[in-house]
């Protein structure tokens, strides 16, 4: 079993990560309301770049300006993004690490109040109980506009100087929404079964991949459950079949809490992780994500079957993190954290009160 201190090389592009330890994307609310990069959160990414990390993922960036979904959220939807991308994918090399964009659609959770349109989404779907608000059903046309922005996003980062990208297929947003059996009710070509649900991934993934250097890491992130929109495992496991066929170069599975099992097979004990590398065999490089904080977690996951760990809070507490995977024994101080601490850390006051959202973060 190969230890998060070791190498990782990805097959196709050839690309190197000094180790298996990733940065997950972060929403930090900290870009102009243009999805310009600030100061800020260029330097918050490149702390992390700095202190060790193999892999460093921007937050959730759209894809379209109808895309958004917070305030302050990056966006790669136009050319006057690449100076400040450019910038960022050039300090996260000049540290050592490889650099990921990750690109999204807010789909139905992308409030009209940001973008100034009514949310769309697979089908018409409830957005909020309180307020009766609903989402609109694309057409035929409009899918194939998104699918042609993502990839128009993705040449975007290369021309940036981004090592890859990653497509942001977890969390309930647009794409995540389409495989969703809840949220996607479509009878056309876009809806019906897993193989159609995933069918707007699938051609995201192409029209990206025409649009990139041969070289370009392409990679999915996923939820394997997401009761919401209507994720279920054995559905998730047969993506993960797809997206190996497609020949993506990782699966990056978002767990919250990768020593958890699944909720749909309760009498089956083994984790998120653990179903998704017994599932596609090696077939494609898996990076797992959720609750890891030390050394002992992450090479737990390792041997679950990932490749790669990839963590959010603890690097938000402790820019460095990765650079202790070689000692067995660290596992460092969880929130609640000061706000002193946190802007050491490189969090900017926006970052800070942003985080005093996330229960018991920020003391
Ligand atoms: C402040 C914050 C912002 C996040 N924003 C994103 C995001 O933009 N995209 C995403 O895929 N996940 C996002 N996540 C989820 C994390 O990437 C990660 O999957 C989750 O926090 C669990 O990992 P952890 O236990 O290491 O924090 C966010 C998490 C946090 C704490």
């Amino acid at each position: 079993m190969p230890s998060p201190e070791e190498g990782f090389t990805f097959e196709r592009t050839g690309h190197t990560s000094r180790n298996r330890t990733v940065l997950a994307a972060m929403t930090n609310k900290q870009s102009a309301d243009d999805g310009t990069l600030s100061e800020d959160e260029i330097n918050w990414l490149l702390m992390r770049a700095e202190g060790g990390f193999g892999i460093v993922t921007t937050a959730a960036t759209h894809v379209t300006p109808g895309g958004q979904g917070w305030t302050g959220e990056m966006g790669v939807w136009g050319d006057h993004h690449i100076p400040g991308l450019t910038r960022l994918a050039d300090g996260i090399r000049d540290r050592g690490a490889l650099s990921l964009a990750q690109i999204f659609h807010g789909g139905m959770f992308a409030p009209e109040a940001i973008t100034g349109e009514r949310p769309v989404s697979a089908s018409e779907n409830p957005i909020s109980k309180d307020s009766g608000e609903t989402s609109r059903e694309l057409s035929s046309a409009e899918i194939e506009d998104i699918i042609s922005s993502f990839g128009d996003a993705a040449s975007r980062c290369a021309k940036a100087g981004f090592d890859g990208i990653e497509l942001h297929g977890a969390h309930g947003y647009l794409i995540c929404q389409f495989l969703g059996e809840k949220t996607n009710r479509r009878t056309d070509e876009w809806g019906g079964g897993i193989l159609d649900r995933s069918r707007f991934l699938m051609r995201i993934i192409e029209d990206v991949r025409g649009k990139v250097p041969e070289d370009f890491i392409i990679g999915v992130r996923i939820s394997p459950e997401h009761r919401k929109v209507g994720v279920r495992l054995h559905d998730s496991l047969a993506l993960g079949k797809m997206l190996v066929e497609a020949g993506v170069d990782f699966l990056h599975i978002s767990c919250w809490d990768c020593s958890w099992g699944s909720s749909e097979f309760t009498d089956d004990e083994r984790t998120l992780t653990q179903w998704f590398s017994e599932t596609l065999d090696n077939a494609v490089p898996i990076i797992s994500a959720g609750g890891i904080w030390s050394t002992a977690q992450a090479r737990s996951v390792m041997g679950h079957g990932a490749d790669m760990v990839a963590v959010a809070r603890a690097a938000i507490g402790h820019a460095d993190w990765a650079s202790h995977m070689s000692d067995g024994m660290y596992d460092p101080l969880k929130p609640p954290f000061s706000s002193e601490h946190l802007e050491k850390q490189g969090l900017s006051q926006t970052f800070i009160e942003y985080m005093r959202a996330w229960d018991g973060f920020v003391s």
